[in-house]
């Protein structure tokens, strides 16, 4: 557990400061740069990966995936599209069409900030639940902003709640005032109060 200022702070950016919406943001990239051969609706799988539909997203993006909500550094994904353009491995293949640095920091962003298909938008088709199998007991938590993540209960401390991320296993004391209705009422019920 860090010191509580610094949890404040980083809190503040794991949870209000989020700026990445995956349908504005990162589903254009995917379109542009990785459909060619990662969309089922192109009929390319290649390396058992498609990225167009909440079904196969969901197949990337979990504990393992190659998409780790919360974890950048360990997202395959991520790692693959930063390689040099001579790397066997890189992605898009070849060092062509290749992400701009923007573009890898939005992607790195948005995957640190859980990865979600539905963050800042209405919740279509069942996506987040689909897309978060998830370590036990993860759910999705939402600041009083709108924006969520993914973490698990931990406990009730100082008027806030102790919340450990999905993927990165850092714990954070969340004060409720900055937390959705839904989720303060969330965090009394996980409590038993
Ligand atoms: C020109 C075709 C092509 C494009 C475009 C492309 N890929 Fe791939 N991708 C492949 C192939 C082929 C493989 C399988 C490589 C292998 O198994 O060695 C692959 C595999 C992958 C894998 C799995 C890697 C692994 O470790 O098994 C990921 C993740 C991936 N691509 C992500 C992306 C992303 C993200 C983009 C867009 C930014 C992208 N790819 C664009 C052809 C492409």
């Amino acid at each position: 557990m860090k010191s509580p200022l610094t949890a404040a702070v980083v809190l503040a950016t794991a949870v209000s400061a989020s700026a990445v919406d995956y349908t504005k943001d990162i589903k254009p990239v995917f379109s542009q740069k990785c459909y060619a051969c990662h969309a089922v609706s192109k009929g390319k799988t290649k390396g058992d990966v498609a990225l167009d539909t909440p079904e196969e997203l969901a197949k990337v993006i979990k504990p393992g995936g190659h998409i780790i909500p919360g974890d950048a550094a360990k997202s395959t994904l991520l790692i693959s599209c930063k390689l040099p353009d001579d790397d066997d491995e890189v992605m898009p293949p070849k060092g062509k069409n290749r992400l701009t640095p923007a573009e890898i920091t939005a992607l790195e962003t948005w995957i640190t900030e859980g990865a979600s298909l539905t963050a800042g938008g209405s919740a279509p088709a069942a996506a987040p639940a689909a897309s978060m199998p998830a370590a036990a007991g993860a759910q999705t938590w939402t600041s009083s902003d709108g924006k969520a993540i993914q973490a698990t209960f931990e406990g009730m401390k100082d008027g806030g709640v102790l919340l450990k991320m999905q993927g990165s296993g850092e714990v954070f004391l969340v004060p409720l005032t900055r937390l959705s209705p839904e989720s303060q009422a969330q965090a009394k019920a996980a409590a038993g109060q």
